[in-house]
């Protein structure tokens, strides 16, 4: 059967194929249980399923679609780069499409190309990571890496070792060892129970006395990776204050500071790089997701001084997707064409200032969080006593209750954070205000809902 003959059955319903699909796959599925469709067709911010209902789609494949699905500018690519003669895939030969996406990537990193080169590794977040920390410990010759607690950098295992959530941990015997966690700053649930300034304060003297102390057990790291806004642990920005000081204490130290950017990056926070809000250069840029404008492709940015690799040191044969760089040179032009840094900003403002006011009338939110259009909104049980920072304990029920009664309401979002009691959006670049104003419409009738089936009330 050819692409083009693949039509929806005549009278296909969801059911239909969620059916098959849960008769052929794996019981690793996770979306469908929660986002119980079948697509047919996706364009910009909307998703129409197999029975021809439109949904608002604040998922974009988990931030991948920057510029949404199916962009004229993404499908005019593709069409370019099929038309052109050039092969599909390359390893990591050069061509013309890919010296241009090199060039133009570069100069999104701080410095460009006097400063950074680039890696094609695997296509995933999770190769990208995994070559981070093979780098940082080629270069240094140390062994171990620093993590943060709430971190995702992927689910290989290396990079899962390198997370924080248990309960993907929990069943896999073997990780990578050498990996040392160290709390991240949280506004709303300070690790160290103090709260506000103190608290970052505090981790701030923590993590560079705990680098400095000859007595604390932890031998000189190869690497510290982190995200600038930690995306699945539930939206979780690093205050400046301490981000600053990390990148201080790892150069004091030689230790290669890797800033994951996989979820973060490509102008979603407000800027094209979350690091950028603190004004940091990161030794070791991990980039994937939009990177490739909906397509694989994965990409370290690398400060030529680490740049310790022997030839063929790390490989990976799907490092030369050509469709893949056509996409992902028309997503930067677009991005900087359209001002998209700047339309994240804006709409992920009114977006964050609507879910505060949303706070007022539904004391469940208990905080809103995040940058641009990287929202969170934390779920809590505001029937019980706060502690003593004020914060309330998350309600994970009535956040799943929340997902679902917006999935009713024809809205794709998602959950992170600890226990999934933080819905987050990552809507796609492009969202427009009256767009925004409709997933408030929908947010707002989908909490109302799940309270009355959660709560009666
Ligand atoms: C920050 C971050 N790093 C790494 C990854 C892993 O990417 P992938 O799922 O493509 O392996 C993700 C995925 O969500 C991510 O958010």
């Amino acid at each position: 059967m050819s692409v083009s003959s693949v039509n929806p059955a005549p009278n296909s319903t969801n059911e239909y194929y969620l059916t098959r699909q849960s008769q052929m796959e794996s019981n690793v599925r996770s979306y469908p249980r929660k986002l119980p469709l079948a697509i047919a067709k996706a364009l910009g911010c909307w998703v129409t399923d197999v029975e021809g209902t439109e949904y608002l789609d604040c998922l974009a494949g988990a931030g991948t679609l920057a510029l949404g699905h199916n962009h004229p500018a993404v499908i005019q690519s593709i069409q370019d780069t099929l038309t052109s003669g050039l092969p599909l895939h390359t390893l990591d030969l050069t061509t013309p499409l890919k010296d241009a996406f090199t060039e133009a990537l570069l100069e999104q990193l701080p410095g460009g190309k006097k400063e950074y080169c680039l890696q094609f590794c695997g296509p995933s977040g999770a190769d990208g990571t995994e070559a981070a920390i093979k780098l940082a410990k080629t270069y240094t010759g140390r062994s171990s890496v620093i993590s943060f607690s709430g971190g995702y950098h992927g689910m290989t295992h290396g990079a899962l070792a390198m997370t924080g959530n248990l309960s993907a941990k929990n069943s896999v015997n073997g990780l990578m060892p050498g990996v040392q966690f160290m709390p991240y700053p949280h506004e709303y649930r300070c690790p160290l129970g103090l709260g506000g300034e103190a608290g970052v304060d505090a981790l701030t003297y923590f993590f560079e006395n705990f680098i400095e102390d000859v007595e604390s057990g932890v031998t000189k790291p190869a690497a510290v990776i982190l995200e600038a806004i930690q995306g699945e642990g539930g939206v979780v920005t690093a205050p400046t204050k301490w981000l600053k000081k990390i990148r201080e204490v790892t150069e004091k130290h030689n230790i290669v500071l890797i800033l994951d950017e996989v979820q973060a990056g490509f102008a979603r926070s407000g800027k094209m790089f979350a690091f950028e809000h603190a004004g940091i250069e990161p030794d070791v840029v991990v980039m994937s997701k939009a990177v490739g404008g909906s397509l694989p492709l994965a990409v370290l940015g690398i400060k030529r001084k680490f740049d310790a690799w022997q030839p063929a040191g790390h490989t990976g044969t799907f490092r030369g997707n050509q469709l893949a760089m056509g996409t992902g040179l028309a997503t930067i032009n677009t991005i900087k064409e359209q001002n998209l840094a700047q339309n994240a900003q804006e709409r992920g403002d009114f977006l964050q200032a609507e879910f505060k006011k949303l706070a007022v009338e539904f004391p469940c939110i208990g905080n809103v969080r995040g940058r641009g259009l990287m929202l969170g909104v934390e779920i809590v049980d505001e029937r019980q006593t706060a502690d003593h920072m004020g914060s309330l304990p998350g309600d994970s029920q009535l956040a799943a209750a929340i997902q679902t009664a917006c999935f009713d309401n024809k809205l794709l979002l998602e959950k992170g954070g600890r226990n999934g009691t933080v819905i987050r959006l990552l809507c796609p670049l492009i969202i427009t205000h009256e767009e925004c104003v409709e997933v408030m419409v929908r947010f707002k009738k989908a909490i109302a809902e799940a309270l009355v089936a959660v709560r009666g009330a």
